[in-house]
């Protein structure tokens, strides 16, 4: 891979030149990743796809946010993934040393935690005070032992050293509004309450100060403990939002969106949940897999990679109905995205794979990825970018053994393929988000609008002066040339690279 970089003065020497500093990434040339960045000055190339780059026109600033991931008591994320004390590879808090550095040199900015399904049947307090104290529960979610090693202060605390901030998932199942709102007081709370005094008891003395929220998990799906109707889960999330805010009226709270275009109640759920509770929240979630199997893209790779288009749609059709609600409220807020769960998951989600057998630390949901599975991610990434003026939080799911970039055994940790992707977007992209044109050949895929053989998303620092650039190659059959044409104050001018 060849990569250009300059400082802000040299970025507008070189945009006068024709030498802008470009990173491409996402690419299918003849089995490698990278295309040998060639620059071709002045050329005017006859190319299959031309990206148009105008620096003012910017869709929004990127939140970083849009590159977070989640960590789930399931498998063997939490427990030999990232907290292992029997493990000669950890730290003596039980942390694997290994798996923190690598997260905190990723940067991943925000992390979900701690689920998903589990979060629906977990009491919170099973998972603080002194760990000898700590019940050995069940968790009817993945019938999986949980033996409360790691609860909230340890995951609090071990996000503070891998850098990242947390995504607290709450529990709208089985637990009450006041169950969540004594949550907020424990982490957030100084002191002189039942809860703060709790935490300050259990030996951390600062509150923490966790600022997002998850009101639930895929409270829509019939296999989600306490699963309930949209109008019961609307006036508890409510509910639950208000006692929170209470405590901490400075809480970033997410109420549960539909689970899956595939469902049933997809849209009408999200509508009739923010009739109950558009008020008192910021943000919507949703939540999305990918697989090349029946029911998404029957095996069909060229479908396949075309299938972070519907993601967009899924968008689309989100904010509609955030919008529409906003309408029947007459409410000056907006609300913003959370799809706080997508990723490629297709191969292991039935059987032994999604059953713990009453195990701890099982081997749960141990995706192994493949190219088509990393170029996905990378259009998904894409995807999530091109949306980032209404997407503000998005959250590979997972990070570590389970549908994970991140695996680990007793001796090492390793990256899959979707790794490199979202490793890139988490380098690369910064600043703001362009507002690209892009021309491009197409294909046909049945039941699509043609689909653009190249997929580019781009950002640009100010800052910095750099202009990344982020493309995929849809095309199986060949490279493409793609030219790059950009205008600032400066003249306009062109190069052209081949993927
Ligand atoms: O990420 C795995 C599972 O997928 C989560 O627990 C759940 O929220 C979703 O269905």
């Amino acid at each position: 891979m060849k990569r250009y970089s300059a400082n802000r003065r040299q970025f507008l020497r070189q945009v006068s030149t024709g030498a802008i500093s470009t990173c491409a990434l996402g690419l299918l040339q003849k089995g490698s990743w990278f295309a040998e960045s060639a620059l071709a000055q002045g050329a005017a190339p006859s190319s299959a796809a031309r990206v148009y780059v105008d620096t003012r026109r910017t869709v929004a600033p990127l939140d970083r946010n849009l590159f977070g991931s989640f960590l789930e008591h399931l498998g063997r994320a939490i427990y030999e993934g990232i907290y292992d004390p029997g493990s000669k590879l950890s730290d003596s808090n039980g942390y694997r040393k290994d798996v923190l550095n690598e997260i905190r040199k990723l940067g991943v900015p925000i992390i979900r935690y701690p689920g998903g399904n589990f979060v629906s049947g977990y009491n919170w307090l099973d998972g603080v005070g002194p760990k000898q104290n700590r019940p050995r529960v069940l968790d009817k979610a993945w019938d999986t032992l949980e033996s409360n090693q790691f609860g909230t202060n340890e995951f609090l605390a071990w996000c503070r050293e891998a850098g990242t901030l947390p995504l607290m998932g709450l529990n709208l199942g089985t637990g009450t509004a006041e169950e969540a709102a004594a949550l907020v007081e424990y982490c957030n709370v100084d002191k002189g309450t039942k809860w703060s005094d709790l935490r300050r008891q259990h030996g951390v003395a600062d509150p923490w100060k966790v600022q997002h929220w998850c009101l639930g998990n895929e409270m829509d799906g019939p296999w989600q403990i306490g699963h309930m109707s949209a109008t019961e889960y609307g006036l508890k999330a409510a509910d639950a939002a208000r006692q929170m805010r209470y405590v901490d009226p400075d809480l970033k709270l997410i109420a549960c969106g539909s689970s899956g275009v595939f469902m049933p109640t997809y849209l009408e759920w999200d509508r009739e949940v923010l009739e109950q509770c558009y008020n008192y929240v910021d943000g919507l979630s949703l939540h999305r897999y990918f697989g090349n199997f029946e029911r998404d893209s029957g095996g069909d790779t060229a479908k396949y990679l075309a299938l972070n288009v519907t993601m967009e749609r899924q968008i689309e059709e989100t904010l509609a109905v955030c919008d529409l609600v906003r309408g029947h409220k007459r409410s000056p807020k907006k609300l913003w995205l959370s799809f706080d769960e997508w990723n490629v998951w297709y191969r292991t989600t039935g059987g032994d794979d999604v059953n713990g057998h009453r195990k701890e630390a099982p081997h749960l949901l141990e995706e192994v990825y493949n190219l088509e599975d990393a170029l996905l991610v990378g259009g998904l990434l894409n995807s999530l970018v091109r949306n980032a003026d209404r997407v503000k939080i998005a959250c590979l799911a997972q990070l570590v053994n389970v549908i994970a970039p991140i695996m680990t055994n007793a001796d090492e940790f390793f990256e899959q393929t979707i790794y490199y992707p979202y490793s890139w977007a988490l380098q690369f992209a910064r600043g703001a988000v362009l507002n690209l044109l892009v021309e491009s050949s197409t294909y046909e895929v049945k039941g699509m609008d043609p689909v653009a053989h190249v997929d580019v998303a781009g950002t640009l620092d100010h800052e910095g002066g750099k202009l990344s650039l982020f493309i995929l190659n849809r095309d199986l059959s060949k490279s493409h040339d793609v030219e790059v044409v950009w205008r600032t104050v400066l003249p306009a001018k062109s190069r052209r690279d081949r993927f």
